[in-house]
This record gives structure tokens, C-alpha cells and sequence, in this order.
């Protein structure tokens, strides 16, 4: 792991945490219990991208279209942030990791509500890991909100149109500092991007792997990032050109 920490670590990782119901349901469980065992995978694959050196950590927790799902299952799920936070702050705070969030908040209940703002708070001054949770999340939507807080802007006019730019759009989606994503994982063997991150994955390095989320652990994020490694990222050059540069 040594060896791994910042030698062309990832500054954004992204991921798409799937397979939970069925990692369950092969081993006669609930889904439920999939996604319970998926937060200690959520702890795990924190703890490791921190101590690789990784920038920002984005985690798909719940998505826009989630909240069609049974309602049972949408219970659990919303119940599970709550106690994650409860538990895993002091160390986010401790490790100088910062909390984020990007998604509807709206709609979530207010118990989420209240320990996601409390994290988020907790660690506003920290500088180190962003750690940014995905819930109620989806990115059309988010384009969508950006869309409408710019057109409030130029209402107002706080904004000329004639200067808008990649740049000056991006400012307005969930977190305006947001850097690309360079990596994004998504477990459960299935090859999709589904709703996430679509404006931020332009250029991203795509790794699926076959492992069900609850069982994805350190070993398997370090072989992500070899095999983001071992890619030659072009960002729409000529292979001669990257390596001239
Ligand atoms: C997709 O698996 C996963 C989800 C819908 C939820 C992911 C949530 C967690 C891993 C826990 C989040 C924890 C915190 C702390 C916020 P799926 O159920 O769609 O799997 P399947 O494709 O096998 O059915």
C-alpha cells in the first residue's frame, strides 16, 4: 500500500455501490441486510482512499429513483445515515476528513436531514478527504437545479450570458468546487453509469468489477486505482501527444 500512496493516486474518485440486494439474496438474506452490510464497506473503502491519499470520495448512497423502490426498503435505507454518521464522525474529524453531500436534501426525512447538516458542519473546516455522500441524488435533476439557480442569477442579473462558460456552469451544480471524476468504480458486475455524475464523469477512467458491494474492501479499490493506472488517459488527444507532454 506504501508503494501505492501518491504514486498517481486519483484526485476524484467516484462509486456506484451496487449489488447489495443481490449479495443478499445469494446467501438466503433480505436486501435489507445487504445494505446493512454494505456500510461496512462504506467504512472500509473510506478508511482506505484516506490513507491512499485520495482527494475526494463520492459514494452513491441513494438515488433519485430509489424512492420507488418498496417502502421497506426505502425505511432501512434512510435509516442507515443517521447511525453511520452517529458513529463515524469523531473519526472523520479526527482523520481531518470533510463531510459533503450532493442531492435533493428536501427530500429527505429530517432526521437524515439533521445528522447529514451536523457532519457536514462538524467538518467544514477540515481540509483534508472530501467525503461527498450521493443521496436522493440524480444527476439530470442536479443539471436541471443548475439550470434553474442560473437562470435566477440572470434574472437578477448577476450573470451576463455571453460569459458562460464550462466553468462558470459547473459552479452552479450541488458542489461548486467539485473537481472531474479521474476514477469511477461501480461494483456488482453490471456496466452502466446509471444517473450519476454525468457532467462530472466526462474523461472519467471506468472500472467495474464483479464484486457485490458488501464485499468490496481495500484490495479491491487498490486494484481499481492500478487499473486506473495502468490507462492512458488522452482527454481527447493523440497517444503521441500525451506522451510528448
Ligand atoms: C444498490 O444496490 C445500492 C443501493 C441502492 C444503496 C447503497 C447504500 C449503501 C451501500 C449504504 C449507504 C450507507 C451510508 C452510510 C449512507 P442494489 O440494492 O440495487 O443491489 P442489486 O442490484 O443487487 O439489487
Amino acid at each position: 500500500m506504501d508503494a501505492l500512496r501518491n504514486d498517481r493516486i486519483p484526485n476524484h474518485v467516484a462509486v456506484i455501490m451496487d449489488g447489495n440486494g443481490r449479495w443478499a439474496e445469494r446467501q438466503g438474506l433480505e436486501r435489507t441486510d445487504g445494505h446493512r452490510a454494505g456500510v461496512e464497506s462504506v467504512r472500509q473503502i473510506v478508511r482506505a482512499a484516506n490513507d491512499l491519499g485520495v482527494g475526494w470520495l463520492t459514494l452513491y448512497a441513494f438515488s433519485s429513483e430509489n424512492w420507488s423502490r418498496p417502502k421497506h426498503e426505502v425505511e432501512l435505507l434512510m435509516s442507515l445515515p443517521e447511525a453511520y454518521f452517529e458513529q463515524e464522525l469523531p473519526e472523520a474529524i479526527e482523520k481531518n476528513v470533510r463531510i459533503l453531500s450532493i442531492g435533493r436534501d428536501d427530500r429527505l426525512p429530517p432526521g437524515v436531514r439533521k445528522s447529514l447538516g451536523h457532519a457536514r458542519e462538524q467538518t467544514a473546516m477540515n481540509s483534508g478527504m472530501r467525503l461527498v455522500f450521493a443521496l436522493s441524488y440524480g444527476s439530470r435533476g442536479e443539471i436541471v437545479d443548475a439550470v434553474s439557480r442560473l437562470l435566477k442569477d440572470h434574472e437578477i442579473g448577476a450573470i451576463d450570458p455571453e460569459a458562460i462558460d464550462e466553468k462558470t456552469f459547473a459552479a452552479y451544480l450541488d458542489q461548486p468546487e467539485m473537481p472531474d471524476v479521474d476514477l469511477l468504480i461501480r461494483t456488482g458486475g453490471e456496466q452502466r453509469v446509471s444517473n450519476f455524475l454525468l457532467w462530472q464523469i466526462a474523461y472519467a477512467e471506468i472500472v467495474t468489477t464483479e464484486c457485490m458491494w458488501p464485499e468490496f474492501r481495500r484490495d479491491h479499490l487498490e486494484e481499481a486505482i492500478a487499473t486506473f493506472r495502468s490507462r492512458e488517459r488522452r482527454f481527447g488527444l493523440t497517444s503521441a501527444q500525451v506522451r510528448g507532454s
